[in-house]
């Protein structure tokens, strides 16, 4: 096809298009930031579902804006801090008090103005010159599309801005301090699921230990019932430590938030998987069994190198083995569609078992052999399902 050669566009400065993507990248990192903090306390499933994977696409669509800005204006001071007006609508979405409320702005309101902000880009960017941009907006505005028809429903606020894009930054101001939720008590559920102290009876320890001999996998139908609810359960308890954990270390490098997010969003996608096997291919479904937090209680009372020491680099490190022990049994049973879950869940265990190395060495200086200490010294005080024998005092 021969080349066109119709008149550029004249289409924004480079410094308006470094000003429009910092206005963006002040947005979403604060929308993951928030939703992070959120997503645990959204009752119900399929909300949190939604919000676990538009966490993640927003999460890769700050890293693509910080690359973006750095092409254009490196070395500079982009993405400085938000003007007052974003700070404003930023505050506005911090001062939420419930999800209901958060999910409102958001969806009603922060991102319906990010969606006309980056509709007003398309329209006037020079799609040669700015080719870069384009391809990034137009991926841009297909998430938000979808990320407002999926949670919007409407209660949004007029936060009196005309066109988000176009309003001032304030290059030499300190970052903005982002505002952490209190702790956790416990996650949220569908309000059809029964919370008990213990969780659900039926569930035997030899579904969890590692020891070969003496591991169970479950093949009668009854227990195979109890134990995918309650493992739809441990992925929902997953996504929540691992949002809460990007949420509570704002102060952490952006590429931690980004592991942090894209687990999020597979822990969730486990989740409905679960939630799809479950009345599908066992005759259950979600909410006919209590579930129980013991265990993720044991795990949020941890600092941040605790939790990655103790849940992606024991309990999931161990699951890859029992995921695999599992699969073989049921392919055995021909089991065929349950077994194959089991291979996806050990392929996506890899990257988080690699999340708690990573991260991990990194809040020790970088030094691997004194994380990989600290696992062991963590994993003494574990049972034999991986469970702690005590509770840690500190919070
Ligand atoms: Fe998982
Ligand atoms: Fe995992």
């Amino acid at each position: 096809m021969a080349l066109r050669h119709d008149p550029l566009k004249r289409g924004y400065d480079v410094d308006e298009n470094a000003i429009r993507f910092s206005n963006y990248f002040h947005v979403l990192r604060e929308l993951v930031h928030l939703s992070c903090g959120w997503l645990p306390l959204v009752p119900a499933f399929e909300d949190k579902l939604r919000l676990g994977e538009h966490i993640h696409d927003d999460a890769r669509a700050v890293s693509r804006i910080k690359r973006r800005l750095y092409e254009l204006r490196h070395p500079s001071d982009y993405p400085g801090a938000p003007g007052a007006e974003l700070a404003a609508l930023l505050d506005r979405l911090a001062s939420a008090e419930s999800p209901q409320e958060y999910l409102a702005l958001t969806y009603g309101t922060a991102k319906p103005l990010l969606l006309a902000a980056v509709e007003v880009d398309l329209a006037e960017l020079d799609p040669i010159t700015d080719e870069p941009s384009l391809l990034l907006l137009e991926k841009l505005r297909a998430r938000q599309q979808r990320h407002i028809s999926e949670l919007g429903a409407g209660g949004g606020e007029d936060a009196g801005i005309e066109d988000l894009g176009a309003l001032a930054i304030q290059l030499k101001a300190p970052p903005r301090e982002l505002r952490v939720l209190p702790p956790l008590v416990e996650p949220a559920r569908d309000d059809f699921i029964d919370v008990t102290p213990e969780g659900d009876p039926f569930l035997s320890e030899e579904l969890y230990v590692n020891d070969p001999d003496e591991n169970h996998v479950p093949i009668e139908p009854e227990e195979q019932r109890h134990f995918f609810h309650a493992l739809m359960d441990a992925e929902l308890c997953a996504a929540e430590l691992m949002a809460r954990n990007s949420h509570e270390h704002p102060e952490m490098p952006w590429d931690f938030h980004v592991d942090m997010s894209r687990q999020v969003w597979d822990e969730v996608r486990h989740a409905h998987v679960h939630e799809i096997l479950m009345p599908t291919e066992l005759g259950c479904r979600w909410g006919d069994y209590p579930v129980g937090f013991s265990y993720f209680r044991s795990i949020y009372a941890h600092d941040l190198l605790g939790r990655l020491a103790l849940f992606n680099s024991t309990s999931e490190q161990k699951a890859m083995w029992r995921h695999s022990h599992r699969r073989r049994v049921l392919v055995d049973r021909g089991q065929e569609q349950v077994a194959k879950v089991f291979d996806y869940l050990l392929a996506d265990e890899v990257p988080h078992v690699h999340n708690g190395v990573r991260w991990g060495s990194h809040l020790l200086g970088g030094d691997e052999a004194a994380y990989r200490r600290k696992v062991s010294e963590l994993r003494d005080g574990l049972d034999r399902t991986g469970a702690p024998t005590e509770t840690p005092s500190a919070a």
